[in-house]
């Protein structure tokens, strides 16, 4: 639970305007191939912002290792998945977090507006890379969490080069499923894509690699 030096929280979530636009383009070329790259999703102050919030929360010992599989059958596999990670709310958040669920509430309504699927929440968690981690080829919907219908993973890094590796690897073309197209993890850069749709996965990073990961989720049963 996040509280600042006055012990205030939460963080009002707003819906600006500048994010607004930046939702249209989006929205019409999800619609149109079902994922997205859009760079500058979040302005370079907020990527430091949640960056720094994340490595100290982390350093703290707010992190930890990701699973695979829901419940009782969750297990941790470091030959599958190497990431730490931290929830998002639904508790108090820091301004920065406030500002980029803002921004993803914004979207959260563009997409409804315009493609009619019903999203109702976002569940997300940072996440980092060790050096030496990766996350081996998967889809983000799998039994147990059939409402993720939207993914979302924003990159925090400050730099970022094809020899730190880490790259997302999203298998786009259903007529070739072995045809990757390589994402670097630019501070910024927003991907979204729909999650039953694109087989994706994480590349060995060299570098520790900073992140934000959701989904936008709607109801169960709702098709
Ligand atoms: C995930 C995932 C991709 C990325 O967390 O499910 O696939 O680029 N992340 O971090
Ligand atoms: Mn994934």
């Amino acid at each position: 639970m996040y509280m600042n030096a006055k012990g205030e929280g939460p963080a009002v979530i707003q819906d600006t305007a500048e994010a607004q636009d930046c939702c249209d383009g989006l929205v019409r070329s999800l619609a149109e191939t079902g994922w997205c790259l859009t760079d500058g999703f979040l302005p370079p102050d907020l990527v430091a912002a949640l960056r720094g919030e994340a490595l100290e929360l982390r350093r703290s010992g707010g992190f930890h290792r990701a699973g695979i599989g829901r419940g009782q059958g969750l297990q941790i596999r470091g030959d599958i998945r190497g990431d730490e990670v931290l929830w998002l709310g639904p508790g108090a958040c820091s301004p920065a977090q406030g500002d980029f669920l803002g921004r993803i509430e914004a979207l959260r309504q563009a997409i409804n507006r315009d493609l009619y699927l019903g999203l109702f929440e976002f569940e997300g968690h940072l996440a980092v890379y060790p050096p030496g981690t990766f996350y081996q080829r998967h889809l983000d919907r799998f039994r147990g969490v059939e409402a993720r219908t939207v993914t979302c993973v924003c990159y925090l890094n400050d730099t970022w080069e094809a020899a730190d590796g880490g790259q997302l690897r999203i298998y786009a073309d259903p007529a070739d499923p072995q045809a990757g197209t390589d994402v670097l993890p630019l501070g910024g850069r927003l991907v979204t894509f729909l999650s039953a749709d694109y087989p994706h996965e994480v590349l060995p990073a060299r570098r520790e690699r900073v992140s934000v990961t959701g989904w936008l989720k709607r109801r169960p049963g709702s098709d």
